[in-house]
């Protein structure tokens, strides 16, 4: 077996070539069938392509081995391919989707389920996984805002380091992505321009990206969008400056989809030979699906354009990655076709994502008709009481035969005797999974005229309505509101989708997520979050909506969202009391204890996120009126109290002054804590 330096010593630029190149399955597969049609598409001949590094987008352990045999055998470097896939969450078994699973505010769950698809993955054939997606988000019309973990930075950080930690326990390879800033397409709309000052950008839509390197994930992923004015895989800036030198990411930076050459199509490069020249520069080591580098770097390479050191250090990254993944001793490694087949949707993996699937519901409403009691009369309705597609987006290799649908689950606890008729309607209403993530962006978020009409009429009928609402982003909910009487948002929960639900829906299960986007009263209100500005003219009250106020707000409507970022209720009623914080003042490096009391006087045990936020009050930059700073699970069983501490240090009080001057700054800070980001008690105190 050869070791890196001696490939790099011996492969031909084309074969060193080839490796910086990804491929989808199906062209290596064409070449098989001499469909040349898709090889024209990408003008590569069979001998170039099965050199290739890595493929992407196979099918099934049995088509891996086949491609890589074909590669293995046609091939002249004799490199075995890797193989990659979205595996955003879950490859067969699969559990809720990412703006779900970060509402658990509970990283231990969010690990697990990423160490369960990785085995499953990795008994696939699979090395890589092109995830965690810890893209910013703030407006609910993009369809991608599914795959993030929502609007703020921290929360951000946090669960992308749990996907990546969970990956490696189960032996896949991470990709932090999309870097950067792909989350603030202008108004929402797939693919936009993004443009964000270094305020922003710094303080906000880097910091999740930021964060991830501390668990050192093996590849990030450039983003389509041009970011002021350069598409991402012509920002040296960010993909060198940044990315490699300051941050010390020495992994694999592998491109979008076709990124490189739509630079010709965002205006930026002049042909596919300027893309490539520039993406090269820039270190994206490989190149994934469009054949630029393929048809180029050479030719740069002879004419000094691109350097042949430059293309060896990418190539000992890519090769680096391969030999961490086994791939410079053997075909396929870990690929195991038996062991794919036992544990995919096993009891264990299932009941894995069940329980993600019941920490991902969010209670909105309940006016006491929940949890349901055996005795209750309920009955069932609505486009989605029978759908078995509750999986979302990006599902890799899930199926909706596999998946539990509503009326499954609540058969699965009532028998076949599922009332026809009584005075309880559970209507199951909302977004079709094809409705939400990429290229799935739209003008009007609001539930259909079809639900609404179904609510009302379950309404004036005298019926209770228990709405439970499919969705892969913040649909508008203000017109059906009124019209529940319970109100569970279940996302796009995955496999065991029926089983949580009718868990929740019985109280077997006891709902505690929480939402981690703000749910805007109307899409007029898209971006809105609650990390906002003050402005020089603040709303104080949110009671009323007039002309004439000369104040920062809409003539028509609240400037509040429907429900606040951080919100969701239980089935209990847990309070919060008694904030204290150790000491006023906090100098530099310093630290002090918040302390709140929080005291379970419900009807049931329950769980809660207790969360603490700072405002800044005065900086040399206007700040976000609350950023979250850290928060608390807690189960508190009925009648229990505790009290809930957390560590405040100066570190969290500080921001980015300039992108090279992270401080924090002297001055009054409010320090907030609650069970979401709207009602909170406060206290404030002074960095010294
Ligand atoms: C897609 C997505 C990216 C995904 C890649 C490979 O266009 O933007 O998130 O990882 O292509 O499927």
């Amino acid at each position: 077996m050869k070791t890196i330096e001696e490939y790099i010593k011996t492969l031909s630029l084309e074969e060193k070539t080839a490796q910086l190149y990804q491929a989808a399955a199906f062209y290596i597969k064409a070449t098989e069938a001499e469909n040349t049609g898709t090889l024209d598409d990408i003008c590569l001949s069979k001998e170039q392509l099965y050199n290739v590094g890595s493929i992407l987008n196979v099918s099934n352990v049995k088509e891996i081995k086949e491609v890589s045999n074909l590669c293995v055998s046609g091939s002249t470097a004799k490199i075995p391919p890797m193989f990659m896939l979205d595996v955003i969450h879950g490859y067969k078994t699969i559990y809720p989707i990412p703006l779900a699973m970060a509402g658990t505010f509970d990283e231990s769950i969010v690990e697990d389920c990423a160490e369960m698809a990785a085995k499953e993955s990795v008994a696939g054939g699979l090395q890589a996984t092109f995830a965690p997606m810890v893209d910013l988000v703030r407006d609910a019309r993009w369809g991608r805002v599914m795959e993030s973990a929502g609007e703020d930075p921290y929360l951000g950080g946090v669960m992308g380091r749990a996907q990546i930690r969970g990956f490696r326990k189960g032996g896949l390879c991470s990709c932090v992505k999309h870097f950067a800033a792909y989350g603030a397409a202008e108004a929402g709309k797939e693919y936009n321009t993004t443009d964000l000052s270094d305020y922003n950008l710094y303080n906000f839509y880097l910091r999740s990206y930021e964060e991830c390197m501390k668990e050192k994930p093996e590849l990030v992923m450039t983003s389509f969008n041009a970011l002021n004015g350069v598409p991402l895989n012509g920002r040296t800036d960010l993909l060198i400056d940044l990315l490699r030198e300051k941050w010390g990411f020495d992994g694999v930076v592998i491109s979008d989809y076709r990124a490189i050459t739509e630079m010709i199509a965002h205006g930026f490069a002049e042909d596919e030979e300027h893309c490539a020249e520039i993406a090269l520069n820039n270190e994206v080591d490989i190149e994934m699906v469009s054949p630029s580098y393929m048809h180029y770097l050479p030719k740069l390479v002879k004419e000094g354009r691109v350097s042949e050191e430059k293309v060896d250090r990418m190539l000992r990254r890519v090769l680096q990655l391969k030999q961490k993944a086994g791939l410079l001793e053997n075909q396929c490694p870990k690929a195991n076709e038996q062991k794919e087949n036992e544990i995919c949707l096993s009891s264990e993996h299932r009941s894995i994502v069940r329980k993600a699937a019941e920490k991902s519901i969010v209670l909105l409403k309940n006016n006491g008709v929940l949890p349901f009691k055996k005795t209750d009369d309920f009955f069932v309705v609505g486009d989605m009481a029978s759908e078995k597609d509750v999986m979302g987006s990006w599902r890799a290799h899930g199926k909706a035969k596999d998946c539990v649908s509503v009326l499954d689950g609540l058969k699965n606890i009532l028998g076949d005797t599922l009332q026809t008729d009584g005075d309880i309607a559970v209507a199951c209403i909302g977004e079709k999974s094809y409705m939400t993530g990429e290229s799935a962006s739209k003008v009007d978020i609001s539930v259909s005229k079809a639900d609404v009409d179904l609510v009302k009429n379950l309404h004036e009928k005298g019926k209770k309505v228990v709405a439970v609402i499919f969705a892969g982003r913040p649909l508008v909910l203000t017109e059906i509101e009124p019209y529940c009487d319970a109100i569970l948002y279940v996302w796009f929960l995955g496999t065991e989708s029926g089983n949580a639900i009718a868990n929740i829906l019985f109280g077997n299960a006891m709902p505690s997520a929480k939402l981690t986007m703000s749910f805007p009263r109307a899409v007029g209100q898209c971006p809105i979050y609650y990390n906002y500005f003050s402005t020089g003219r603040p709303k104080k009250k949110d009671d009323y909506h007039r002309a004439g106020d000369y104040l920062a707000a809409y003539q028509d409507e609240y400037n509040a969202p429907l429900y606040p970022f951080g919100y969701g209720l239980t089935y209990t009623n847990i309070n919060l009391s008694s904030l204290q914080i150790s000491n006023t003042e906090i100098e530099e490096n310093g630290s002090l204890t918040v302390s709140v009391l929080a005291k379970n006087e419900g009807e049931y045990d329950g769980e809660e996120v207790v969360q603490l936020y700072v405002q800044d009050k005065f900086g040399s930059l206007v700040r976000p009126v609350k950023e979250l700073k850290a928060y608390r699970k807690i189960l508190l069983k009925k009648g229990e109290s505790a009290k809930i501490e957390f560590a405040l240090t100066e570190e969290m009080l500080r921001f980015y002054k300039t992108k090279d001057n992270f401080v924090s700054e002297v001055g009054e800070f409010n320090v907030f804590v609650g069970l979401n980001s709207r009602d909170c008690l406060m206290e404030t105190i002074k960095r010294i």
